[in-house]
């Protein structure tokens, strides 16, 4: 099973669900549909250069952020190489040494889990087509969603772009549980470059891991609402990336956003994820929205950051309303301007 020694470099994006997944069963296996746009400028670069070794029934590797050793991330990597072993039996063969930096600022809240387990993934996948050279780019896809999404569940929307689904809904008869598919049907054209800028409000440690959330939904009171819900949402997305109805992509990706909130708010221990400028924000997108009619609108993750989503054609209006109305609200009036991207890319 051994090969010469050799080294790849994938970048792996991050991305922003529309349908959120929050709740998932063993394995990974999400509670319910979700759907993303993948970006394209907020991105894991990560090499991976490794060398034949000796089994010795541990995993061999150092790991590396921008450069310079980070113990504190080994047990993560640990942890993922050691669900991903059955399905990549070669990995103890091989000594690696992981080097990854990311495109967008330390601690800026945004989560990096996603971009850094699919840039993983890829690069994993990059060996194991040395080691089987005839592999198909079909399979050599997938099984790299399989594996990302083995490190971080939302993790596996990374792989391809520019909108992703993960989870089995009877109208995406391509989905899957176990791996990111891309959006299989042909998408408006006010969706092209469909922009996405994040308000970086509060840049502080995750109040509540995601692993945590995820389990905030066992026994919850709503739960089985909240993921009923998310199928009805993901069919009526389906037909609004179709259709280009704004008003109703609108009205269904901020309720989506608030019903994840609404989850933490309503769980036990419960968790108040926003900041007083959080709801700021909304309040003046909300403003900005009925006086020009612009068709922007808001999501959010698992945290108090803001995602300001709205058409290309609308970049030079909405981009001049956050500069002059919402940076204010942001700390070090610090935002990133972004866009849907297509995925991880090998450098
Ligand atoms: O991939 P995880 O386990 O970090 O979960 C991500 C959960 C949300 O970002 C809140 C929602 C989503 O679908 O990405």
């Amino acid at each position: 099973l051994t090969t010469a020694a050799g080294k790849s470099t994938w970048s792996a994006p991050s991305n922003i669900a529309l349908v959120k997944y929050w709740g998932k069963k063993e394995n990974q296996i999400p509670a319910n549909p979700s759907l993303s746009f993948t970006l394209n400028n907020c991105k894991t670069i990560t090499s991976v250069a490794y060398e034949p070794t000796t089994d010795n029934g541990t995993f061999q590797f150092d790991f590396l952020f921008e450069n310079k050793p980070k113990e504190d991330f080994k047990p993560k990597i640990n942890t993922f190489f050691k669900r991903i072993e059955s399905y990549c039996p070669y990995l103890k063969n091989f000594h690696f040494t992981i080097n990854s930096q990311n495109t967008f600022p330390h601690s800026s809240g945004i989560a990096s889990s996603a971009s850094g387990m699919s840039a993983l993934a890829m690069n994993i996948m990059s060996l194991e087509k040395r080691l089987n050279p005839n592999m198909s780019d079909a399979y050599f896809y997938e099984k790299a969603s399989f594996l990302a999404r083995l490190g971080s569940g939302s993790a596996c929307r990374s792989v391809k772009g520019n909108v992703v689904v993960w989870g089995k809904q009877q109208d995406i008869p391509e989905s899957s549980d176990l791996f990111g598919v891309s959006f299989p049907f042909p998408m408006h054209p006010v969706f092209n470059n469909f922009q996405d800028t994040i308000l970086l409000v509060d840049k502080g440690e995750k109040q509540v891991s995601s692993t945590l959330g995820h389990d905030l939904m066992h026994n919850h009171p709503f739960a089985a609402q909240r993921f009923e819900q998310a199928h009805v949402n993901l069919t009526q997305l389906k037909n609004i990336l179709e259709t280009g109805n704004l008003t109703e992509f609108i009205a269904l990706v901020e309720s989506e956003a608030l019903t994840l909130h609404a989850m933490m708010l309503t769980s036990m221990p419960y968790f108040i994820l926003m900041k007083p400028n959080t709801l700021q924000i909304i309040n003046k997108i909300w403003e900005f929205r009925k006086a020009t009619n612009t068709p922007v609108c808001f999501t959010l993750d698992a945290g108090a950051n803001v995602h300001v989503l709205y058409p290309e054609a609308n970049k030079e209006t909405v981009l001049h309303f956050i500069e002059t109305e919402l940076a204010a609200f942001c700390q070090n009036k610090q935002f990133i301007v972004d866009y849907m991207g297509n995925g991880a890319e090998e450098l």
